[in-house]
């Protein structure tokens, strides 16, 4: 039952090395967000240092909720309910912003709703101004994940094939790490690709000659260090290599959602996570969406890598829903599969 009582949500974010906050409006939308990336705290190491990654949550939460209410002219008095990221991810970072969720929504005396990180991705699809209505089919693409779902309505999740190994994100991000385009390179590496000369290298498209939905993305990742090794290493074969990795990817990714949705039938299709911000892919998926009349979301560039807007909103619908978190014990939970929630 969505209950309609007006909101003004907080999102917080803290799954990873991005520490995003937001506040959304249920009648006017978005009304501000901020972002605080740790990647320059992480570079040096080569991937995201857990224990760090808290310390920087810390360091970081409490000046940029005050920032961020002064940019929406709200004070803390002015919010309806609290939004976090319960979890997956890592556990120190998650019990951060948990523990600023729990304290914000007990001193304040509002509703809590902890959210999963990959619902969270694709309600960021749905901050334009018209949500879609399921049914729908959707990819999450990002550092960590790689899972075609379905769903039957808002929050009833069924994992329709993922990543048996490494997630897109992160074999764009080790292939990146060996052209030296640093951490994570995911979008260095598209753009380099940029400058990069089809067919000089080829990589293959992973599990595409059999069917299923199942992915598996850590051969490209080796194949990638080979062919490095055997070429000049010139910043031309780098962008080459980059040009050819990319292709592979993007191919593999369309081959595998066009059979998802030729199996579930849905006229909807929702690209989310930070892969669906690679522009290849963006025009690819459009154009094939386009030739079979199936409508198409997918987030704002901005709002395809980690975000709080993405937390506020996933929050917000679930808010509306009737769904509350208990406030007196802190939850985060590093593992949690999307079909454990419950739907709306
Ligand atoms: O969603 P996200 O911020 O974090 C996770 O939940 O994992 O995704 C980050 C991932 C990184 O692996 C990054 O390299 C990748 O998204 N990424 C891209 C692009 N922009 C971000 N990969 C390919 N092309 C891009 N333009
Ligand atoms: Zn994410």
């Amino acid at each position: 039952m969505i209950n309609i009582k007006k909101h003004i949500v907080l999102g917080i974010e803290t799954s990873c090395d991005e520490t995003g906050l937001a506040l959304i409006d249920s009648e006017k939308g978005l009304l501000a967000h901020a972002l605080y990336s740790q990647t320059k705290l992480h570079e040096t190491y080569g991937g995201v240092v857990p224990e760090l990654a808290s310390r920087d949550h810390i360091r970081v939460f409490l000046p940029m909720l005050k920032d961020l209410l002064k940019q929406a002219n709200l004070s803390q008095h002015d919010l309806t309910g609290i939004a976090y990221t319960q979890g997956p991810g890592l556990l120190g970072a998650l019990l951060i912003g948990a523990c600023f969720a729990h304290t914000l929504a007990k001193a304040l005396a509002i509703p809590l709703i902890g959210v999963h990180h990959l619902e969270g991705h694709l309600m960021a699809a749905f901050l334009g101004p018209k949500p879609p209505k399921p049914p729908f089919t959707a990819l999450i693409v990002s550092g960590g994940h790689t899972l075609l779902i379905s769903a039957s309505r808002l929050g009833e999740y069924t994992i329709l094939g993922e990543s048996r190994d490494d997630a897109a994100g992160e074999a764009f991000d080790k292939t990146a790490k060996l052209l030296g385009l640093g951490y994570p390179g995911g979008a260095a590496l598209s753009r380099l690709a940029e400058q990069g000369r089809p067919n000089i290298f080829h990589f293959p498209r992973p599990m595409t000659d059999k069917p299923g939905l199942e992915f598996s993305f850590s051969g490209l990742k080796t194949s990638a260090v080979n062919q490095f090794k055997n070429s000049d290493q010139s910043p031309q074969a780098k962008a080459d290599i980059a040009q050819a990795f990319e292709a592979a990817i993007v191919e593999t990714l369309l081959i595998k959602c066009k059979r998802a949705l030729e199996q579930t039938g849905d006229a909807t299709f929702i690209i989310a996570g930070g892969v669906s911000a690679n522009r290849p892919f963006r025009e690819a998926i459009t154009q094939w969406c386009e030739s079979r009349n199936i409508r198409l979301l997918m987030p704002a560039l901005e709002f395809c890598t980690d975000n709080g807007a993405m937390i506020a909103q996933a929050g917000l619908l679930r808010l509306q829903a009737g769904f509350q978190t208990p406030v007196d014990t802190i939850l985060a939970r590093a593992r949690w599969s999307l079909e454990e929630l419950e739907g709306f």
